[in-house]
């Protein structure tokens, strides 16, 4: 795979015993030098690794200005390849038997000492390595990620060839589309007064480019959302977007789901299954509280809001009396077993406090001691039976530790889904040498939004309802499930899609329910609902987060670990600063009149 230019032979850790004997030409960075006196050992790294050069005072014609080298530098060493000597042989290295004996060496850049040693990422701040995103970069870490990341867009684009896609691209200079976070703006100069929003992702163009039969469309994307960031989330960044014709749901998924089996088989020599499960959204969030379940562990979810509606527990009882509440559970099995627990009485405290960070009202929890004698935050509120009840719908055992949520089902979900994931963090019991690929299907059509008073699309409005539940549409909305499909892997949502309404007058009735008015379509969608006049086949398609997709072949829950350039916490970018402020006269030409903000 060797691609050198002009003089150079080899990139560094390209060489190996085979070689030896050869002259050969390296190019890089001096990761580190040693001056022994009379002997000099410099590492020296290009984007392959590292490969050990030795100067030496006799028969090294450059020996002097290799004594001039200093790290970072930049050399170009010619010599002939040989095997250390034995004392010399580092097993760690992939190049840790041989060693160039430098015979030419050219300083082809000096450097100076950078702000933090490059080959020792784990002794700098994230926030130093980001404001020197470029040395960061020169790091083997971040170089492995950015090899990989350049493969799997390298084998998309091929999958996608192979199955008679077409890469098109659409504009970044848009309408606001309709995924739903909140839009970046770019004000017009020659339309001032008026605004480009930047796409949070192709939807509405790649459906247009179905209705003008292009069939078969796929793009890497860069998508725009300002939303609040987290661990998996960027303002801006990449899909891996696509869309079909004339095809039934279960096409579309084995298409995109043939894409991931591609990517793990190519890029990492893990194969898949070629089938998947399908799990129904009702199963995932009864089971696992998630939408996103992970599950390479137990710890499911339990309801007991039969057992507990007359129990004498006021919290219990008035959850269960509440419409769209319940009382649930998990049973941490074992985590407080005698002799070694994972979890001390203070920490189920600290669990308590941590489900209120994520907006639970509170844990209550019973702790089944050996002997069966049992401590609990409410057990003596009440009745001996209802206790009894709980313990056998649990099946605990002594060592066990119960833990309840009692809330609207949203926000038990919510609570114990994430307790849960807290759970296996804490016990340890997540295998990550396992991948865990599975759809999430049937989701709800409708979500209905307390602050808007209205149902919302929980897709977006151009999802088709699923066929069996069209007659509920009107009737009642929250039992319509869509015909929409997520993948995930190892508990992240890393794609989601769905078969697309292109019936027109089903449109209006989607558009109704969500409480559109005529004028409001006109003006937000007027474009697209026109194009479907004309004649629109059937279709349907997904997006993968492209970064998510890395994130998981490159074992890293930080997204910012598999982007080059990648934004922190505040939207900002540390190495540039932006965003910062602009001219007085751009602004002026924007027509944008700015008031202080200090
Ligand atoms: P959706 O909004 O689910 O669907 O996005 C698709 C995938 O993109 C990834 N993703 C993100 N990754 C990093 N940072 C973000 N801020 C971010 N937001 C989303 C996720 C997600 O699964 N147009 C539809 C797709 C379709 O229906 O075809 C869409 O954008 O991995
Ligand atoms: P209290 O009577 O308020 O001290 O609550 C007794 C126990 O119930 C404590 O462990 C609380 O954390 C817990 N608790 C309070 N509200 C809830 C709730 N909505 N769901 C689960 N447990 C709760």
């Amino acid at each position: 795979m060797s691609k050198v230019n002009s003089d150079r032979t080899h990139y560094c850790t390209e060489l190996t015993k085979a070689d030896v004997g050869e002259v050969v030409t390296v190019k890089g960075w001096a990761s580190r030098c040693r001056n022994l006196g009379s002997l000099i050992f410099i590492d020296l790294r290009d984007r392959t690794g590292i490969l050990q050069i030795v100067f030496d005072q006799s028969e090294s014609p450059d020996f002097e200005l290799a004594e001039k080298v200093h790290n970072e530098y930049v050399l170009a060493v010619t010599g002939k390849l040989r095997l250390r000597g034995k004392d010399g042989i580092n097993p760690k290295m992939k190049t840790g038997e041989i060693e160039v004996f430098a015979q030419k060496l050219e300083i082809l850049a000096d450097a100076d000492t950078p702000p933090f040693m490059i080959d020792d990422p784990d002794n700098v701040s994230e926030t130093t390595r980001l404001k020197y995103r470029y040395l960061d970069l020169r790091g083997e870490g971040m170089t492995e990620r950015l090899r990989l990341r350049s493969e799997i867009m390298h084998v998309t684009r091929d999958y996608f060839h192979k199955n008679g896609f077409w890469e098109i691209e659409t504009p970044y200079l848009g309408k606001s589309t309709p995924e739903g976070a909140r839009d970046y703006l770019v004000p017009s100069r020659i339309k001032n007064g008026s605004f480009y929003a930047l796409p949070q992702s192709p939807q509405l163009y790649k459906q247009l480019l179905m209705i003008a039969g292009t069939d078969r469309y796929y793009q890497i994307a860069r998508c725009f959302r300002d939303e609040d960031l987290r661990a998996n989330r960027q303002p801006e960044f990449t899909q891996i977007d696509m869309e079909m014709s004339f095809v039934t749901q279960p096409q579309v998924m084995s298409t995109a789901y043939g894409l991931v089996r591609e990517i793990y088989s190519k890029c990492a020599g893990i194969k898949l299954p070629v089938h998947i499960r399908e799990m129904p959204y009702d199963e995932a969030m009864t089971r696992f509280g998630s939408d996103k379940p992970d599950t390479r562990f137990g710890l499911e979810l339990t309801d007991i809001s039969d057992l507990v509606g007359d129990c004498g527990f006021q919290v219990f009882e008035r959850a269960v009396a509440t419409k769209g509440s319940s009382v649930r559970m998990i049973n941490a099995k074992g985590f407080v077993r005698e002799g070694n627990a994972i979890l001390s009485r203070r920490d189920i405290d600290g669990l308590g406090e941590f489900v209120k960070t994520i907006g639970g009202k509170g844990l209550a929890w019973i702790s089944v001691k050996s002997g069966g004698e049992l401590t609990s935050s409410f057990a003596k509120f009440m009745s001996e039976q209802s206790v009894k009840n709980i313990l056998a719908r649990a099946e605990a055992e002594a060592g066990d530790l119960l833990l309840f949520a009692a809330d609207t089902d949203a926000n038990v979900f919510k609570t114990l889904g994430a307790l849960r994931l807290h759970l296996a963090e804490r016990g340890k019991l997540i295998d990550r040498s396992k991948y865990d690929v599975l759809w999430i299907v049937d989701f709800p059509m409708f979500e209905y939004s307390e602050e808007e008073g209205r149902y919302v699309a929980q897709h977006h409005p151009f999802t088709m309802p699923h066929e069996n539940d069209l007659e509920f549409l009107e009737s009642d909305p929250a039992r319509v499930r869509a015909a929409a499909y997520d993948l995930v892997i190892n508990g992240e949502e890393a794609g989601g899609g769905s078969l697309r309404i292109h019936d027109r007058n089903l449109q209006k009735r989607i558009f109704k329910i969500l409480g559109f008015s005529e004028d409001q379509i006109e003006e937000r969608f007027g474009f697209f609902v026109n194009a479907f006049k004309y004649g629109a086949p059937p279709h349907g398609g997904l997006a993968f987060g492209l970064d998510r997709l890395v994130m998981t072949l490159a074992h890293t829950d930080n997204i910012k670990d598999v982007i080059a350039f990648p934004k922190v916490q505040n939207a900002s970018d540390l190495m540039t600063q932006a965003p910062t402020p602009v001219d007085k006269k751009q602004t002026d030409e924007l027509g944008l009149d700015l008031v202080d903000k200090v």
